[in-house]
């Protein structure tokens, strides 16, 4: 092992991931220097200022669209959690929120790592992976979901996407400015030995989710049951047979601490970092979980049209990461509801303001 840092900046770390992470950190390495830079750009961030604070964790407004917003100082490890983390980003007609925080972010924390030596883990995302190439993989209708058959070809399996999936190909503008991201990083890893680590999540999940039509299913889908407020199944056929993999936040954090603290091990390394085939569900097995969590039912409308950008399966096969370390996704998908559902009750007001 080596020597733990002595001070982490997490950009985004008033986000979901970002906030947890910072938590994570504080409770796993005292001494460390731990700062969250955030804009608040998401609404419910805010909520997540006081409890940083009153963990010994820095809040430092910033806006990494502006590398002059950065802290000042500097940092061992760049965690970069920020993001206009929606693939439905820039559909409005107007990319340049996401653009620039998701592209230019990224080159300002790369920018800053280089200044400051520092090491970088960046949030990638599953959406790297074209859609046109998932979408067309052959695919069987079960009784509750979708499935991917096993045909052998394209990287792509009844386990799950490899990273060796084809990239040519559209991908959404989210998913294109984190693939750009990726190709940033390992073009500075060249040019200026940057040391980086590139995690393609999945769907991550669990408490202080602010959950939203266009991200942050599972949290949307507790919310909603526990305040009794109507959903839809959006898309191929409004069956809610789509399926994603789902990885509880507190094993990401889990896995990113340990790239933080055996890092030379995990240098370089970019994969995928999901929940796999075994914390895979569709959205009605997530409504029956939520029923039974919840104890409530809500309206369910069926709309059958598929929003642009929508995928019928995603499931990331982890393999590759599971093969080099002995981290484990630890939460199943009732548990990752549970947990979900436990911090609904407990923040029942502040939370009921922000839907
Ligand atoms: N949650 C998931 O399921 C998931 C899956 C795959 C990848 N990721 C990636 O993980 C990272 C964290 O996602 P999340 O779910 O925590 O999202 P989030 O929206 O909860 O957190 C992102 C944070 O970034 C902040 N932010 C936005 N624009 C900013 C800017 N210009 N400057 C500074 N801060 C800014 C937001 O206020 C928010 O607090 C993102 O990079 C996302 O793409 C998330």
């Amino acid at each position: 092992m080596n020597p733990e840092p002595g001070s982490i900046l997490v950009t985004g770390g008033a986000g979901f991931v970002g906030s947890n992470l910072c938590l994570a950190l504080r409770e796993a390495m005292p001494e460390a220097d731990i700062v969250a830079m955030d804009n608040f750009y998401r609404r419910g961030s805010e909520l997540n200022e006081p409890r940083l604070l009153a963990a010994g964790v820095n809040v430092h407004r910033g806006d990494v669209r502006h590398a002059d917003t950065f802290p000042r100082g500097r940092f061992d490890f760049v965690v970069e959690c920020s993001a206009e983390p929606s693939v439905m980003a820039g559909q409005d007609g107007n990319p340049d929120y996401l653009y620039h925080t998701n592209l230019t972010g990224a080159y300002h924390c790369l920018e800053a790592a280089r200044r400051w030596n520092a090491a970088m883990v960046f949030l990638s995302t599953s959406r790297v992976y074209p859609i046109a190439r998932l979408e067309s993989h052959p695919w069987t209708e079960e009784e509750t979901r979708f499935a991917w058959q096993d045909d052998g070809v394209h990287g792509i399996s009844s386990r799950g996407v490899t990273e060796q999936v084809d990239l040519t190909g559209a991908r959404s503008l989210y998913g294109f400015t984190k693939l750009a991201a990726e190709q940033l990083i390992g073009e500075y890893r060249e040019t200026y030995g940057l040391r980086a680590v590139i995690n393609r999540c999945g769907v991550i999940a669990g408490p202080w989710q602010f959950g939203k039509i266009d991200q942050g299913v599972i949290a949307l889908w507790v919310m909603a049951h526990h305040f009794r407020d109507a959903l839809q199944y959006i898309g191929y056929g409004g069956t809610g047979k789509q399926v994603r993999d789902v990885l509880h936040v507190a094993d990401a954090c889990d896995l990113i601490i340990r790239q933080i603290r055996d890092f030379p091990a995990w240098d370089g390394w970019v994969g995928n970092v999901s929940g796999g085939l075994r914390n895979s569900l569709s959205l009605r097995e997530l409504t029956r979980i939520c029923q039974e969590v919840t104890g409530n039912t809500v309206p369910i409308a069926e709309v059958p049209e598929r929003r642009p950008s929508d995928l019928r399966i995603f499931i990331g096969d982890s393999e590759r990461v599971l093969s080099r370390t002995d981290w484990r996704p630890g939460k199943d998908p009732l548990q990752i509801v549970t947990d979900l559902h436990g911090w609904v009750r407990e923040c029942e007001h502040s939370l009921a303001a922000h839907r």
